[in-house]
């Protein structure tokens, strides 16, 4: 079995199909949702403040990166795995952003790239997909520029419609193969799926987008109960209380003595 193509996402908004993508930053993780049909796995900049502990994904590195998806990429068989050019690494231009996609796919092994941004992208995402490297482009609220956003808002609203849809347009024309829009009301990403015929990928962008993607924590129930959490994430797990159980356990047959038990031991 081969791994799923560009061609068969473009394939699949023909037929109306709906995916979902996830993010994976490891070894078990990609190999879970590889086993289970995810058909586009993301190493994300979000390793940033989910692997890295940083506040926001503005700190990652090109060499935080690569590690990351060598290991989802030895890890999968199936998924087409998307690696996330961090902050700084194309923003100088064109030819920047040619030359990190292109260290990003010899040293990783990835299928494809993402990079964030409107218009002031458009020539780097044509530079890179005319050297034949498929790019995934990211609009609406980029994280990237948190700093200048001024905080997790969303974008999109008002007289902002027109010009996030004349991006996504631009994007495409430019040659992306998709594009990620996140906190976006439902309303604008219904019209930017509507008018687009690359699959648009929604975080916080509503229903009608081609295929919804989760940073996986977020999905799997990972963030602590008190953490501030966006309307957008749904935690479809309890892994954080299932691994705080596994813990106290372990720890607490440690301290009495019971583990290891005769079954456990070498003798
Ligand atoms: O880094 C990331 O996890 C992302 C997704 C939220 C699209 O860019
Ligand atoms: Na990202």
């Amino acid at each position: 079995s081969r791994r799923i193509t560009i061609r068969d996402l473009r394939v699949a908004k023909e037929n109306g199909e709906r995916w979902p993508m996830l993010t994976s930053y490891d070894m078990y993780t990609a190999e879970i949702f590889d086993e289970a049909g995810i058909p586009v796995l993301l190493v994300g900049d979000s390793a940033g403040n989910n692997v890295y502990a940083h506040a926001d994904t503005v700190p990652v590195t090109v060499e935080e990166m690569v590690p990351l998806a060598r290991a989802v990429v030895r890890s999968t068989k199936r998924a087409l795995i998307v690696c996330d050019l961090p902050f700084g690494s194309y923003q100088l231009g064109p030819e920047q952003a040619l030359a990190t996609s292109i260290q990003v796919m010899k040293e990783t092994g990835v299928q494809a790239v993402k990079l964030e941004g409107g218009r002031t992208v458009v020539e780097s995402v044509r530079r890179i997909v005319e050297a034949g490297i498929p790019v995934m482009a990211h609009t609406g609220f980029t994280p990237q520029s948190v700093n200048a956003l001024g905080g997790y808002r969303v974008q999109g609203r008002g007289a902002q419609a027109d010009e996030l849809i004349e991006s996504a347009l631009a994007l495409e024309e430019a040659g992306a193969f998709s594009i990620v829009l996140e906190m976006v009301t439902a309303q604008v990403a219904a019209e930017v799926t509507k008018r687009l015929s690359i699959p648009v990928i929604g975080i916080g962008a509503g229903p009608d987008c081609d295929a919804q993607v989760l940073v996986w924590q977020d999905m799997a129930g990972m963030r602590p109960d008190e953490a501030p959490t966006p309307r957008f994430v749904k935690a479809f797990g309890h892994l954080r209380r299932d691994l705080a159980a596994a813990t106290h356990a372990f720890a607490d047959e440690v301290v009495a003595g019971r583990f290891p038990a005769d079954e456990h031991t070498y003798h």
